[in-house]
């Protein structure tokens, strides 16, 4: 049994699903600890009641220094004997210390198809290109931003009727399903990065 920890700086609701889903018997990962970078994020008190252990490791008391930050976060981890990390609306860029750390045990969801629409406001933006399918993501974490090898995608078709709201709401959905089975087929072992410190970049072709 994988002890995972969720990172979150908001409401937390893919939190929500990923706790759901642990308390399966079956399930291959407990959810040991929720951590936030913002002391009031909603999200902490939904676990409490939850009976999950949290932390709070508030990155404005480390002002600029965010390797200080990562530590005490690291720090943590490591006090609750954490094996897995889940981002989970976690709003701070990792520095590359910090991910290769945790390479190839740190996963991440996204709420678009990635490559596309990597960064903020993906359901603005998939509306604007005129996109007619969009979905989630959830992939192991590297350095460079949301360009990790994929785990697990979803997708939808965008409505004529749709705007960034409804599109939010639909994906939301999605995220809340394919969460709990990425982190399940990572604490099985059944996907893993091949080249851990070379981002997963395939192999080339030798034949
Ligand atoms: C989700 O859309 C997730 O994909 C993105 O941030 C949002 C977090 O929402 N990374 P919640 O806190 O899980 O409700």
């Amino acid at each position: 049994m994988k002890r995972a920890a969720i990172l979150i700086s908001g409401r937390g609701s893919n939190m929500g699903a990923l706790i759901g889903a642990a308390r399966e018997p079956s399930y291959p990962a407990a959810i040991a600890l929720v951590l936030s970078n913002r002391p009031d994020a909603a999200g902490l008190a939904r676990a409490r009641a939850d009976g999950i252990a949290t932390a709070v490791v508030d990155h404005t008391a480390f002002g600029k220094d965010r390797e200080a930050f990562e530590r005490a976060l690291d720090t943590s981890l490591e006090r609750h004997r954490i094996d897995l990390v889940c981002l989970a609306g976690f709003m701070r860029l990792l520095t590359p210390w910090f991910v290769r750390r945790w390479e190839g045990r740190l996963i991440n969801i996204h709420p678009a198809l990635l490559p596309q629409f990597k960064g903020l406001h993906t359901h603005e933006r998939a509306l604007a290109a005129g996109a007619k399918v969009h979905g989630a993501t959830v992939h192991f974490v590297v350095p460079e931003m949301d360009a990790g090898p994929i785990i697990l995608q979803a997708s939808l078709p965008v409505l004529a009727t749709d705007d960034a709201n409804s599109l939010a709401a639909r994906v939301l959905a999605l995220e809340h399903r394919i969460y709990p089975l990425a982190l399940a087929r990572v604490a099985r072992g059944e996907v893993t990065i091949d080249h851990p410190g070379q981002g997963g970049a395939p192999v080339a072709p030798t034949g």
